[in-house]
């Protein structure tokens, strides 16, 4: 499938640098990120290709590396017995989902042919504020299908190390896996303990807001500074979701550490 049957151009005309729309576009993405922490573009890819992609996630599941874990919102699974009970660090909480790493599903995936094409890397570098954006060259962390079964949910947490998450809604649950964000939780200068304490142990956080994510929407959020969490999934059709990442040097691979973790690798001997 060629980049162009992929990418929805009749709504986000991205091809064209020359374009006012493209402009527009551009943009909007960048007041919305930085005033809200996140952006939605719904429907930005075909139908054709979401269903390719969504039959690409099921033929792989199988290969899928079932994370279950308790952690805490910094993605630690041992909190610091120095802090009290009710610090952050030491609220650990649940999550559970099914990984398929980039190099476990068809290369002429289409979230992989939205990926790796220029115009979509152009759009984001500019959207994000971070020129020239890389692909990552790990074997494992490029693109991944994350796979949320019945039950299947990831407690409040921050991103690590990325300035930006992208993500791409392939299927909705038909119940459940509702995504939540909190804008602004942290800076990059600041952990804000207190405020991170209350949003953990509140049951509805009036800050937290609902971001929609119907099936072919993409999302760029600032997951590093905002907390948030996918609520349990409910019923019999999973949530499947493209999850990308970019880099802002070429020639980047991942830790064999995180790999091991977060795709059950194992690392390479020594
Ligand atoms: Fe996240």
């Amino acid at each position: 499938m060629k980049p162009e049957d992929v990418v929805n151009l009749d709504l986000y005309p991205i091809t064209d640098r020359a374009s006012p729309d493209r402009a527009a576009l551009i943009a909007r993405l960048k007041r919305d990120l930085d005033a809200q922490q996140y952006v939605s573009l719904p429907d930005f890819i075909r139908p054709r290709a979401r269903d390719r992609a969504v039959a690409d996630a099921m033929a792989a599941l199988h290969r899928a590396h079932h994370n279950s874990s308790n952690r805490n919102c910094y993605l630690q699974q041992t909190g610091d017995p120095a802090l009290p009970a009710d610090h952050p660090r030491n609220i650990m909480l649940e999550a559970s989902s099914r990984m398929l790493a980039y190099d476990s599903f068809p290369d002429d995936c289409p979230v992989k042919t939205l990926y790796h094409w220029a115009p979509v890397r152009q759009m984001v570098a500019e959207s994000v504020g971070s020129e020239p954006l890389y692909d990552n060259e790990d074997p494992c962390q490029p693109v991944n299908l994350l796979c949320y079964q019945r039950g299947d949910r990831s407690a409040w947490h921050f991103d690590s190390v990325n300035a930006f998450t992208m993500t791409l809604m392939l299927q909705a649950s038909e119940a459940g896996g509702d995504f939540e964000m909190v804008p602004h939780t942290r800076r990059d200068d600041d952990q804000n303990y207190d405020y991170v304490q209350r949003v953990l142990t509140s049951q509805r956080p009036a800050d937290a807001v609902a971001v929609a994510r119907s099936a072919g929407a993409l999302c760029i959020f600032r997951g590093c500074n905002a907390l948030h969490r996918v609520s349990p999934v409910e019923g019999d059709r999973m949530r499947i979701m493209g999850v990308f990442v970019y880099e802002r040097e070429p020639g980047i691979t991942g830790d064999p550490e995180v790999n091991a973790t977060v795709y059950g690798r194992n690392p390479a001997p020594t």
